[in-house]
């Protein structure tokens, strides 16, 4: 029996999917490694300093730059993120999203939050989803980020809840990924290609019906 919701933040409770990719694009750009959004796919879910990671490989420089120097682009990465960031609002809230929310409360479902980004809580804040989300893993307490399943099983943890009373809802591959290995059922947002390892996917968050959701768990 379905008894929590554990969910990602960045392109699911909010847009901050777009300003992550801006603000890595702009420093992409500057140290002369230009990216479009297919590429950017990969860098969804994945942590500030393997986004750094990954962009480098793509221009092949991950050897042009120490430990410090790297460290220094991801804060100069961070820095215009968090101006980007300054202008959420509640109305930022993804369409569907608080309906979803009031849905599970209603339900008595316990929520938390699964997010890789360290600006989390701040982000919930702006929203005014802090009450909602009195559970929140802290992504610096984890050993290794998605597609690892540690961020949703610390989840489930946290709720009191084992990983099967648990539904991940998710936008990246890397986080699909991550809630199917926690062994719990994964709610995809976006495209059918991106979301092909979903136990279930919509397109749009305003598509996101939990009676739906708990048919499916039920048929699965
Ligand atoms: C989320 C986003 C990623 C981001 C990561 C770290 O998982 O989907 O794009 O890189 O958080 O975010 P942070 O705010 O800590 O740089
Ligand atoms: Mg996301």
């Amino acid at each position: 029996m379905i008894k929590g919701v554990v969910f990602d933040l960045d392109g699911v409770i909010t847009d901050t999917a777009e300003f992550h990719y801006l603000a890595w694009k702009e420093l992409g750009e500057k140290i002369g490694i230009p990216f479009d959004r297919a590429f950017n796919e990969n860098l969804k879910g994945i942590s500030r300093m393997d986004s750094l990671e990954r962009i480098l490989e793509l221009g092949n420089k991950q050897n042009h730059y120490s430990q410090e120097e790297k460290e220094a682009l991801a804060h100069e990465k961070n820095e215009q993120y968090k101006e980007l960031i300054k202008q959420i609002t509640p109305s930022d809230i993804l369409p569907g999203i608080s309906t979803f929310i009031e849905d599970c409360k209603s339900k008595q479902l316990k929520l938390a939050l699964a997010s890789a980004s360290k600006n989390g809580p701040a982000i919930l804040e702006s929203l005014g989803l802090k009450e909602e989300f009195g559970t929140i893993v802290d992504p610096a307490s984890l050993a290794k980020g998605k597609p690892d399943p540690e961020i949703f099983i610390k989840g489930a943890e946290l709720l009191g809840l084992k990983a099967e009373e648990c539904i991940g809802v998710e936008d990246a591959e890397a986080g699909i990924a991550a809630v199917n290995a926690a062994g719990m059922f994964s709610v995809g947002v976006g495209n059918a290609e991106s979301m092909k390892a979903a136990d279930l996917f919509v397109e749009h968050t305003a598509d996101l019906n939990l009676e739906a959701i708990l048919q499916a768990v039920n048929n699965k």
